[in-house]
């Protein structure tokens, strides 16, 4: 990426106005390379150089980060022949940056998907080390039982013999749910609620660490996000904390089925 000015690299990737960045400079709160710079119009390279806001780094450069709603029928892969990709949702102009989706979704389920190049961040999400938690809402085609908690508390074994994780489960009404999971097994959340004797009509991925899917971004539709929710990708809130941020935020998709 070429050289730009210091103030609109921090108005771009954070929530701050231009005449916000200003002030902040001229308090000394942002650094390049460990060294304070106030002059608004300082130019930098993102690509090489370290900013930092209050000591928080500032994404930037030619890392891309953009949350795609993933509508039914769509394939998170860079490319097929036969289904469309999640790729096909981004603008042309940002299909060319060697964005890849951060984990797989079925072709039927919906919700949060991470598109990014930065192969790090993509990989400490994914890495079961790292544990991040990932929230699906669930409509089940028979009745939620309450014993489910506890046995996915426990950690469930699949008709296969594979053993998961433990998770964590917010029964809604009779047949939805909020499951949260610290790992991302092939069918994960479907075959463990067909070890339970159930069966999954719908998934939808509400939120992965504490970083919600905007319920304003429709099926299909991708934003771009920067330092603050970058980092809520990789935080884990209480799960209480986040069921009831997603309850509020999905209501009519509780009452429609379908966001
Ligand atoms: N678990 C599933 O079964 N499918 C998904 O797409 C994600 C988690």
């Amino acid at each position: 990426m070429a050289e730009i000015r210091l103030d609109k690299f921090l108005a771009d990737r954070t929530s701050y106005s231009r005449s916000d960045v200003r002030n902040l400079l001229k308090n000394g709160a942002v650094s390049a390379d460990g060294r304070i710079i106030t002059e608004a119009k300082q130019k930098i390279n993102p690509d090489t150089q370290e900013i930092r806001l209050y000591g928080k780094k500032i994404h930037g450069g030619s890392l891309l980060y953009i949350i795609v709603n993933k509508p039914q029928g769509c394939i998170c892969a860079t490319e097929d022949k036969k289904h469309k990709t999640v790729l096909e949702l981004l603008p042309e102009e940002l299909r060319h940056k060697d964005l890849f989706p951060a984990g797989r979704l079925d072709i039927d389920t919906t919700g949060l998907v991470l598109l990014t190049n930065d192969g790090q961040l993509a990989h400490q999400m994914l890495s079961p080390r790292h544990h991040v938690p990932k929230y699906y809402l669930v409509t089940l085609a028979e009745k939620f039982e309450e014993d489910y908690i506890q046995k996915l508390s426990d950690g469930l074994v699949l008709a296969d013999g594979t053993e998961c994780l433990s998770a964590q489960v917010q029964k809604l009404d009779d047949t939805h749910c909020i499951i949260c999971l610290h790992e991302g097994k092939y069918h994960e959340v479907k075959r463990m609620f067909a070890a339970l004797g159930n069966h999954v009509n719908h998934l939808h991925r509400a939120a992965v660490g504490s970083l919600l899917l905007p319920p304003e971004l429709p099926p299909g539709g991708c934003m771009e996000i920067f330092t603050k929710d970058i980092e809520k990708l990789l935080k884990a809130d209480s799960f209480s904390v986040l069921c009831k941020q997603i309850i509020l935020a999905f209501s009519s998709y509780l009452i429609n089925d379908r966001p």
